[in-house]
C-alpha cells in the first residue's frame, strides 16, 4: 500500500494486474484493421469471444460485413467501418467512428495486408520510386497515421494498447520484396517510438513479426513448394495458423502483458532462430554433431 501510494505520489499510475486469463478485455473497444480476412478476421473472432467490443475496418466491405454478421447473430457487440489505408482522412475517420460509436478506443490491432498487384515491389536495380512510395505507404505510412489517429483516443481512456502485425521480411533480405521488407522493418522501429513516447499515458506498442502464415495471402505470395520448404526448414514442423499469430496479438493487447512494449516478437516456429543456409560447411568440418539437431539441410 505504501509503495503503491508512493507511485501515485510521483505520478506514476500503478495498477494490479492479478488476472491470469485475459478477462481484461471484456467490455473493452478493439479496432482491428485488416480485420476481414486472414490473421485480422482470426483476431476478430477471438476478442468477439473473449467480450470485447469490436470495429472491424477493411477495404473489402462484403466479406467484413458477412464476419460481423456472423458475430452479431451469435451475439458479439461489433460494427463494420469501410477503410481504404491510403486515404489519411478515412484512417482519422475510422476512429472518430469507434469513439463515437463507442465512447472510446482502448486497443487497435493493425494487420492491413495490402498485396503485390497493389502495392508493387522489386529488387533494388530495377525499383520504380512510384512503387516503393506505394509499398511504404501500404504498410509503413498506414500504421504511423493509425497511430497518429488512435493516441488521442487512447491518452483520453487513460492508457491503450497497439499491436502492429509486421513480417520475418522486417529481419532480413528477401531479394526481390526490398520496399515490403523496408515498410515492416519501419513499423517495428515505429512501434519503439511510440512505446517509449508514450509510456508514460499508459500506452504500450508491440508488434508480432509472423515468418510464413497459411492465409490467403500467405497462399497467394508463396507457392506450395516455398511452403514445403517454410514445413521442412523451419524447427516447429508445420506452417502457423492465422490462431497462432492472433493468439499473441490478444496476449500483446491484454493486461497479461502489462509490462510488455517497445517489442517485436517472432511468431516464426523457430524459423529466424535457425542456423542459415552455410550450416552444411560446419556440419563437415564438425562431424556428425549437427545431424542430431532438428537442422534437416
Ligand atoms: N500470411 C503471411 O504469410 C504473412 C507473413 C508475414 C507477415 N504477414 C502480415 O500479416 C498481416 C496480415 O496478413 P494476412 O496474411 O492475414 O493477409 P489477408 O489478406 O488475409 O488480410 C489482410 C487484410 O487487409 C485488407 N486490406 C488490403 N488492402 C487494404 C486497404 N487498402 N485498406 C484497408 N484494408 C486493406 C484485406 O482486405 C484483408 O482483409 C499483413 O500485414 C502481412 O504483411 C503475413
Amino acid at each position: 500500500m505504501l509503495i503503491k501510494n508512493i507511485f501515485n505520489f510521483i505520478g506514476i499510475n500503478f495498477k494490479n494486474y492479478t488476472g491470469l486469463a485475459m478477462n481484461d478485455l471484456r467490455g473493452k473497444v478493439v479496432v482491428v484493421m485488416g480485420g476481414a480476412s486472414g490473421i485480422g478476421e482470426s483476431c476478430v473472432n477471438k476478442l468477439s469471444d473473449l467480450g470485447a467490443k469490436v470495429m472491424i475496418a477493411d477495404i473489402n466491405e462484403g466479406v467484413g460485413i458477412e464476419l460481423k454478421n456472423r458475430i452479431k447473430s451469435k451475439g458479439g457487440e461489433v460494427e463494420f467501418f469501410k477503410l481504404d489505408i491510403f486515404y489519411e482522412d478515412q484512417i482519422k475517420g475510422l476512429f472518430d467512428f469507434t469513439a463515437m460509436t463507442y465512447s472510446r478506443v482502448d486497443v487497435l490491432i493493425n494487420s492491413v495486408g495490402v498485396p503485390r498487384t497493389v502495392a508493387p515491389d522489386s529488387e533494388i536495380k530495377d525499383m520504380l520510386v512510384e512503387d516503393w512510395n506505394k509499398t511504404l505507404w501500404a504498410h509503413a505510412t498506414s500504421a504511423m497515421l493509425a497511430c497518429k489517429y488512435v493516441l488521442q483516443h487512447m491518452i483520453d481512456a487513460g492508457g491503450g494498447a497497439i499491436v502492429n502485425i509486421s513480417s520475418a521480411a522486417s529481419r532480413f533480405a528477401t531479394v526481390d520484396l526490398a520496399a515490403y521488407s523496408a515498410s515492416k522493418a519501419a513499423v517495428n522501429q515505429l512501434s519503439k517510438e511510440v512505446a517509449v513516447t508514450y509510456g508514460r499515458n499508459n500506452i504500450r506498442c508491440n508488434v508480432v513479426v509472423p515468418g510464413a502464415v497459411l492465409t490467403e495471402r500467405g497462399r497467394k505470395t508463396l507457392d506450395n513448394g516455398a511452403f514445403e520448404l517454410f514445413a521442412t526448414e523451419t524447427p516447429l514442423p508445420r506452417i502457423a495458423s492465422p490462431s497462432d499469430i492472433a493468439n499473441v496479438a490478444i496476449f500483446l493487447a491484454s493486461d497479461m502483458s502489462a509490462m510488455v512494449t517497445g517489442q517485436a516478437i517472432d511468431v516464426d516456429g523457430g524459423m529466424m532462430s535457425k542456423l542459415p543456409y552455410w550450416l552444411p560447411k560446419m556440419r563437415s568440418s564438425r562431424g556428425d554433431f549437427f545431424d542430431k539437431t532438428t537442422c534437416q539441410l
